[in-house]
């Protein structure tokens, strides 16, 4: 059965009419859990229905269940949509069908990866020679940075900790804010340090860590440490003062960690540059592809100053592994094995936008996500809790009750999607604005739904 090019035709269709119907949906899922289960828990197939059928049932299962997350009214989490060069990209990709593990492997997805690595550290004005990773996200990105400051620390106590592991090793300390995103301390668990390891330090009124908690938290760590600070809080969108708190923590020999998830960006934004002075001082930063830079999900990018720590605690051998010096084989500064070439879509985003695109793309989501809490923040019972500094702001409606409810409502209206979160002990509604379709129509129309959530609140609450 060869019906290839009719099942990739019917699946492009499709994902154009999704695309192309962002606009006229809800941009919440419709279809309930159980409706959604009852469609997709059929029994096993004994026969193969075929790729096109297989397909249709796919399309059909999912109908009402699907968020419309590459909506340009989508402000929950911090979601980006793909640039159509990058989607496309990502449809190639999967058709070449390379295993990106090594240059011989795929000589296209080595080159590709290696230009487009270069490419991002010349736009956000990291080291050139810092060796760098395409992973899955900001999480691998975490793990990858902190098993090269894992291994460097370590050698540099003469532990060798690629052959030894951590047992008996010198104890590695981690020092963050304690409004750090999750996902390092997930990476402190991967990597064995445990979060037991990690000292949590108060942030200051502007959100950021305080030079003298820093110093005084250093101060009395006895050993290797490992300072995680953030481009770009998950609430806030508060940076670090890198050029103040980075020599701090190399006065005591730590290794520098910078959560760049989405804040890094600010470096290829001539106007939003300041935030990350000073932030090339650091040792590694994580940063995602599928966020501000618009490619499908599954991109993160990992960068390390010190190459040979890095390529040390990802390189393997193998008897059937060919290394050719002068070649870049990804597996040498990967965690994974086979793996998918990542660059192509990388490569593909950052031709489509060029240095202009990518600023442009920044500027105008931190003009729009202004513009959304300043003007919810003139709607009655609607305080504003942070006013973005980058892309990423909070509101809350009287207390935190009607903030849910008003959340849920507008959710429900399927005009906007805004997630909860909760910040200095109160829940709060996040705008986050980050997708290159966000127009200012849409700006209009999430405002126009919450005031209309709390209209329909307000009777509800004088009934
Ligand atoms: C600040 C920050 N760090 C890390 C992450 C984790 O990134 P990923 O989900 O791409 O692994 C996120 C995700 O939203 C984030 O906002």
């Amino acid at each position: 059965m060869n019906d290839t090019r009719e099942t990739l035709m019917f699946a492009a269709e499709r994902a154009i009419e999704f695309l192309e119907g962002l606009d006229r949906r809800p941009v919440g899922a419709i279809a309930d859990g159980d409706e959604l289960r009852a469609r997709f828990e059929q029994r096993l197939p004994d026969a193969g229905a075929g790729a096109r059928r297989a397909v249709e049932r796919l399309v059909a299962a999912v109908d009402g269940g699907l968020l419309g997350m590459p909506s340009g009214r989508f402000f929950a989490w911090v979601i980006g949509g793909a640039l159509p060069s990058a989607l496309a990209a990502d449809w190639l990709t999967s058709a070449w069908g390379q295993n990106a593990a090594m240059f011989a492997s795929s000589p296209a997805a080595s080159i590709a990866e290696d230009v487009a690595g270069a490419w991002l550290k010349e736009l956000l004005l990291l080291p050139s020679t810092a060796s760098f990773a395409f992973v899955t996200g900001c999480q691998m990105a975490h793990v990858t940075c902190l098993a090269a400051a894992r291994n460097a620390l370590l050698r540099a106590r003469g532990w060798d900790v690629e052959t030894r592991g951590l047992s008996g090793a010198p104890h590695v300390a981690i020092v963050s804010s304690d409004r750090r995103h999750a996902s390092l301390e997930k990476a402190v668990r991967l990597l064995g340090f445990g979060t037991d390891s990690v000292h949590y330090v108060e942030p200051t009124e502007r959100e950021v860590l305080a030079p003298e908690a820093l110093d005084a938290a250093l101060r009395g760590i006895d050993g290797p440490a490992i300072v995680a600070l953030q481009a770009g809080d998950i609430n806030t969108g508060a940076f670090d003062d890198f050029r103040t708190v980075v020599p701090i923590a190399k006065k005591y020999g730590a290794w520098v960690h910078v959560d760049g998830a989405f804040g890094l960006w600010a470096a290829a934004s001539p106007r939003h540059r300041h935030l990350v002075d000073g932030i090339e001082l650091a040792d590694s930063w994580a940063t995602d592809g599928h966020k501000y830079l618009s490619v499908p999900f599954d991109c993160g990018y990992a960068f390390v100053r010190d190459a040979a720590a890095h390529r040390a605690a990802m390189s393997v051998s193998a008897p059937y592994i060919a290394a050719d010096a002068s070649r870049r084989d990804e597996i040498d500064w990967n965690p994974e094995w086979s793996r998918r070439a990542r660059g192509f879509a990388t490569y593909a985003a950052l031709v489509e936008l060029g240095r202009a695109g990518v600023a442009d793309l920044v500027v105008r989501t931190c003009r729009y996500a202004n513009e959304i809490v300043t003007a919810l923040g003139a709607l009655p019972e609607t305080e504003v809790l942070w006013q973005p500094i980058l892309n990423q702001g909070l509101v809350r409606f009287v207390d935190d009750r009607r903030t849910e409810a008003t959340i849920e409502r507008v959710v429900a209206s399927g005009e906007a999607f805004f997630a909860p979160t909760t910040w200095r002990g109160m829940r709060a509604m996040r705008v986050s604005v980050l997708n290159w379709r966000t127009t200012q129509a849409d700006v209009r129309r999430a405002v126009a739904a919450v005031a209309a959530a709390l209209e329909r609140e307000a009777v509800e609450v004088r009934a």
